[in-house]
């Protein structure tokens, strides 16, 4: 063998293993697990917060996951319970209060005087301060409450574009399936989700599929036939919501498309 027959055989072999671990790095990233920061990182900061969503994306959080509600002015606003008595300094429904009332409530003390005076924003600021960072899983709690709420949602995110920001950059997401039937019809170019917490059957599934591009399961829900299921009607799977090791250790067993943790640390 001449040594430039020898140095083109090394060279082939290379270039061989070179793109055989390019590739393969290229396809795990694009199958690596979405980390989804539930209320912002609610383990280590008041959740639904502004520090808990910069904590989250500080841990690397793909997706920040929040919850809309109406307040009584009609202004959207975030936060998880209908009543603000857990949350805040104060007591009462959500949507009782104006905004600027739900504005002045201290909505970190509870969970520690580090926290004293953040405030629960608005559905508006989350986007205009975070949409450009970070993926969100934007959760619809209890839609029936707030008839029109599909509509100003799509509303505040057509004002910003972010229907075309690219695939699953926007997901919506809620329990209840006639409010994310509307959220399809209104705007098809943002996936939505249906959150279960218990094991749906095929039939339910297959059902899903005909609007949802995501099927979102409790983390004691999930198994290989629920997993398996979902991704064969086309849609995807984000669990939720880790809050221990045991919990996230389960989960590293199934093809799951995301994971929602209150300790993003939890998820590898
Ligand atoms: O993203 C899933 C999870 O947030 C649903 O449950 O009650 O924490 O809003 P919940
Ligand atoms: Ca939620």
């Amino acid at each position: 063998m001449t040594l430039k027959v020898m140095k083109n055989v090394i060279f082939t072999a290379l270039a061989t293993v070179i793109s055989f671990f390019g590739i393969k790095k290229i396809a795990n990233n694009s199958h690596k697990i979405k980390r989804i920061g539930h209320r912002g990182v609610a383990g280590y900061c008041p959740e639904n917060t502004f520090p808990s969503y910069d904590r989250a994306i500080e841990m690397g959080a793909d997706y920040l996951e929040i919850d809309v509600q109406l307040s009584k002015d009609g202004r959207l606003v975030v936060i998880h319970d209908s009543l603000v008595d857990r949350t805040t300094d104060h007591k009462g429904k959500v949507s009782d209060f104006t905004f600027d009332e739900l504005r002045k409530m201290d909505a970190g003390s509870w969970f520690s005087t580090k926290f004293s005076g953040a405030c629960i924003p608005s559905f508006e600021e989350v986007l205009d301060k975070y949409a450009d960072r970070v993926g969100l899983l934007i959760e619809l709690k209890k839609p029936s409450l707030y008839p029109g709420i599909e509509k100003m949602i799509a509303e505040e995110l057509k004002k910003r574009k972010l229907d075309s920001k690219g695939k699953d950059h926007i997901i919506v997401q809620s329990f209840e399936t006639a409010s994310m039937r509307l959220f399809h019809e209104l705007m098809p170019e943002i996936p939505v989700a249906i959150l279960i917490n218990y094991p749906p059957d095929k039939m339910e599934i297959k059902n899903i599929a005909k609007y949802a591009s995501y099927l979102n399961p409790k983390w004691t829900v999930v198994n290989k036939r629920v997993i398996d299921l979902i991704h064969a009607n086309g849609m995807k799977a984000i669990a939720w919501t880790v809050r221990s090791k045991k919990e996230a250790d389960k989960l590293k067993h199934y093809p799951l498309d995301g994971i929602v943790a209150d300790y993003l640390d939890l998820i590898e």
